[in-house]
């Protein structure tokens, strides 16, 4: 007989997972908007939303019908064959994004900045540009991915560890210091910049004003590409479609995953005219990557969340959020800073709970509100972009309840 309590699931977790995460000793069982309840119908809501890919929370009708359609139609055919769901998603990406020409479907993050750092490089390739000369600028406190070349591009030392010998070809600059870009530059050997319009794992830390049109200028002056990896802080979660809108910057490539399939695997390459050509029939490629049905999730999730009411949505509560943590930062002392853009925020700890958002986020859950962390020293919260007044309101109210137990302790 299967055991269905908490404690024999997470005893299979503890016995038979790569033991690489270190989950909350809970079990997921079933969500509903910005709503998730546990195995023991415990209740939470959801401001974390799968670290922000549950973009239209949960079971949202509309992707539901979407999957259930294809799913009774066709699950896989590779891409050794055309099928509907991707060739259109492509179509309306190309036509969202208002830069690029052409797309590349793959499963995940990493495999979206894997497939934009092969790019690149043959792009500089295809030019003459010899290896040595083939140098990517990221940024401290970046996060790109784990495969091996996107845990290079992500600047932490933390997360390549023992992975050695890492591929070269990349430069560590601090994040939002444009003097430091503009003397990398100086070297003759930058061949793209790569960088989250708002880092994400790195504390919630958006672009400084002015800092990605540098960077741009920068770029064109000396004939780089120019790479955003808007993963985490794209589809919506800015207010915008795109986070590098509210800088007006047009780029060379950008990556999608994440939001895209709110909650279905897909990521996505997007290429702009410097660089739509340069890979042809077998410079890349993935088995799964525009599966249909992961395809077909994703036009919904595409067309409801570029809308305008759903951007307006985002704008309105992330004032409302905002507000809040400031004012139950005042009142506790928790909180040094409140800072990100749209839905995508962050509480910095002040200086008593530095280290302590891990502990801070298990006081959370016991009272029924997930939340993220974004390094030790700050809470992330990504709720659905589709979170209701009620959903915000409710969660706010145990995020309060939960922070003065964890103060008064
Ligand atoms: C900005 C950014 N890029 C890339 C990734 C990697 O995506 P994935 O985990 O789907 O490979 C993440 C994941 O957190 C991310 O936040």
């Amino acid at each position: 007989m299967e055991d269905f309590s908490v404690s024999s699931l997470v005893d299979l977790g503890k016995r038979y997972w790569l033991p690489v995460y270190k989950p909350r000793e809970l079990v997921l069982d079933r969500g509903k908007g910005a709503r998730v309840w546990d195995t023991e119908q415990r209740d939470y809501i959801d401001f974390g939303a799968g670290i922000a890919v549950n973009a239209l929370g949960h079971q949202d009708p509309d992707l539901l019908a979407a999957l259930i359609a294809q799913a009774h139609k066709l699950w896989h055919s590779s891409n050794v064959f055309y099928t509907e769901p991707p060739l259109h998603l492509a179509q309306e990406l190309v036509e969202a994004s208002g830069f690029a020409e052409r797309v590349f479907l793959c499963n995940s993050g990493a495999e979206a900045n894997e497939a934009a750092i092969k790019l690149v490089r043959k792009w500089a390739a295809a030019q003459g540009r010899p290896p040595e000369r083939r140098v990517m600028i990221t940024f401290r406190g970046s996060f790109h991915g784990r495969t091996l070349a996107t845990v290079t591009a992500t600047a932490q030392p933390k997360y390549q560890e023992g992975y050695e010998p890492l591929p070269g070809g990349f430069r560590y600059l601090e994040f939002n210091d444009i003097a430091a870009v503009e003397n990398a530059f100086a070297t003759g050997d930058i061949v793209a910049v790569m960088l989250e319009p708002v880092q994400g794992e790195g504390g919630v830390l958006p672009a400084a004003p002015g800092f990605l049109k540098r960077v741009r200028e920068l770029c064109d002056a000396h004939g780089a590409l120019l790479v955003l990896d808007e993963i985490q802080c794209g589809m919506g979660r800015t207010g915008t479609l795109f986070a590098h809108t509210h800088d007006a910057v047009t780029p060379d490539i950008v990556t999608l995953a994440k939001a895209l399939g709110c909650g279905f695997p897909i990521g996505a390459m997007l290429a702009g005219p410097k660089v739509a050509q340069i890979m042809q029939f077998g410079a890349h490629g993935t088995t799964f990557g525009g599966n249909p049905m992961a395809a077909a999730v994703a036009r919904v999730a595409l067309r409801k969340l570029s809308s305008p009411e759903l951007l307006a949505n985002v704008q309105r509560q992330s004032m409302a959020l905002q507000e809040a943590l400031t004012s139950i930062g005042s009142e506790l002392g928790v909180f040094a800073q409140v800072r990100g853009r749209g839905l995508m925020l962050g509480a910095v700890l002040a200086e008593p709970y530095c280290g302590k958002a891990g502990e801070i986020l298990n006081v959370a859950a016991a009272h029924g509100l997930l939340v993220l962390q974004a390094g030790p020293d700050v809470l992330r919260f990504v709720p659905p972009l589709n979170i209701t007044d009620e959903e915000l309101s409710d969660g706010l109210s145990r995020l309060r309840v939960a922070l003065r137990t964890f103060v008064a302790r």
